[in-house]
């Protein structure tokens, strides 16, 4: 162990932008503690391209929340910065119990232990949202932005893993889309996110909304998805007020349905563009699936 290395506790680590965090903390020479769930799965290649976290870890937390992540008191003994890519997206779990309260239960242990600062990826909008997880995030930022520990909150555009979604409906010849598709995303790759992220740990406190190096329409999108699958582009427009009947339909079949719902439709009908970050582009990211 480098003690002269500093240490940097992850949380989120075996998500797609987690794996990314951790091989760039490693690389720029940090020391990793990062919670997981599963350490076997955390050693496994992640999806989308994310590394595996087997060289970039040195120390091992193996948890399900907080409290027992701190069972011996020791979690954040020696760290230096929190960061979290800790959130809901596909698991079966509340947002509330985990984009807000788990994220607060780690904020509270940093506080009494006098860490520098929590970087926390957050997402864009937060504050305009209706699903639970907009306000689950909201609600984690505000609790953040009041805490002794710097807060550093990134809130990024739409990453590169949630659009192969496009390329998906692209191979199989049809993409659907709220509208004409003129809302503009700046799509960012994981790694160009991470190396956002870690340049501003020893900086101060502060808020950035971030995007990859390009902006682009979403119907500029699904153009790039079906070239990559070698189709002609075949675009279903879908009129607002289908989706204004989506989301009173989800409403209905309970709170995870009616969240997601809620988060994709108003991601779609507002404008995600953050400051441009990174070289990675989608036409190359779309082009690397199809080889
Ligand atoms: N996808 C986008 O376009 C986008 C855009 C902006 C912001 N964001 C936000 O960025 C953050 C990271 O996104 P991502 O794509 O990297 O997500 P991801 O791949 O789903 O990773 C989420 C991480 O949180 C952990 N986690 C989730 N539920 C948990 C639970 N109940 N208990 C313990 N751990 C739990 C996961 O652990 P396991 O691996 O064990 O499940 C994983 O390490 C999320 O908060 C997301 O909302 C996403």
């Amino acid at each position: 162990m480098n003690s002269l290395r500093p240490t940097v506790l992850l949380l989120g680590a075996t998500g797609y932008v987690g794996r990314h965090l951790a091989e760039r903390l490693d690389a720029e020479g940090y020391r990793v503690r990062a919670v997981v769930r599963d350490k076997a799965r955390a050693c496994a290649p992640g999806a989308w391209g994310s590394p595996s976290l087997a060289s970039h870890v040195a120390e091992w937390i193996v948890a399900r929340d907080a409290a027992e992540a701190n069972r011996d008191g020791a979690l954040m003994e020696g760290v230096d910065h929190v960061v979290s890519a800790l959130g809901v997206t596909r698991q079966k779990a509340e947002p509330w119990d985990v984009d807000f309260l788990m994220n607060l239960a780690y904020l509270e242990l940093a506080e009494k232990r006098d860490v520098a600062s929590f970087l926390y990826v957050g997402v864009m909008h937060a504050d305009a949202g209706t699903s639970m997880l907009s306000r689950s995030k909201l609600a984690f930022m505000e609790a953040l932005r009041r805490s002794s520990v710097a807060p550093q909150i990134v809130n990024p555009s739409g990453y590169f893993s949630d659009l192969t979604e496009i390329y998906d409906l692209a191979r199989r010849g049809l993409a659907a889309g709220l509208g004409d598709g003129s809302v503009r995303l700046s799509p960012i790759h994981g790694a160009d996110l991470a190396e956002f992220c870690v340049a501003k740990l020893p900086g101060g406190a502060g808020t950035w909304d971030v995007g990859g190096p390009e902006v682009l329409t979403y119907r500029e999108i699904v153009d790039l998805a079906f070239e990559a699958a070698g189709r002609t582009p075949r675009y279903l427009a879908v009129p607002g007020g289908v989706g204004s009947a989506a989301i009173w339909f989800a409403d209905r079949l309970g709170p995870r349905r009616a969240s997601l719902t809620r988060f994709f439709l108003e991601g779609m009908r507002t404008d995600s563009v953050g400051q441009p970050t990174g070289t990675r582009t989608l036409r190359d990211y779309y082009a690397s699936l199809r080889d």
